[in-house]
Order: structure tokens, then C-alpha cells, then sequence
């Protein structure tokens, strides 16, 4: 018997963006708290609001501009590292 070894798979990448979304690459499956699934028919890359101000949450729609959303944030940032 032939056992198949399953493609790997690439892994989703979510860039964290300086002042602003995070950008999420990939094959992406996005659901609300109730597993409702928003249509990502043809989009390679979202990008998620970080900030809070989006009108369109959880997508980004600019508003960290508006607002002066300020976050800067890398690897190296996080205590212990
Ligand atoms: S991160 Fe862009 S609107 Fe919130």
C-alpha cells in the first residue's frame, strides 16, 4: 500500500505593518465568533484593523491615518527576547 505524503501546505504570513494593520497572506478562512465565514473569493491578502477606528472591521479602511494610530512593533520588542 502506497501512502501519499500530503503537499505542504504554505504558511499564511501576517506582516505586522508600522502604524497600522496587520496584512494576512495566504489561503485565509475568516470567520465571526459564530463560524460565519466572510467571502474572500479572489483576494490573495486582507488587511485587519489594529487600531479599533476601521468602519469596515475587522478590515483595515485607512482610518489609523485619521486617527494617529502609533505602533511600532518587531520581534526584538518583546520583554525577554
Ligand atoms: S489599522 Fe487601519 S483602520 Fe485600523
Amino acid at each position: 500500500m502506497d501512502i501519499a505524503t500530503p503537499a505542504p501546505v504554505a504558511p499564511v504570513k501576517i506582516t505586522v505593518k508600522p502604524n497600522g494593520p496587520l496584512r494576512v497572506e495566504g489561503h485565509i478562512l475568516l470567520t465571526d465568533a459564530d463560524g460565519k465565514e466572510w467571502d474572500l473569493t479572489g483576494k490573495p491578502a486582507i488587511s485587519l484593523c489594529r487600531c479599533g477606528a476601521s468602519e469596515k472591521r475587522p478590515f483595515c479602511d485607512g482610518a489609523h491615518n485619521r486617527v494617529g494610530f502609533q505602533c511600532m512593533t518587531s520581534p526584538g520588542n518583546l520583554t525577554g527576547q
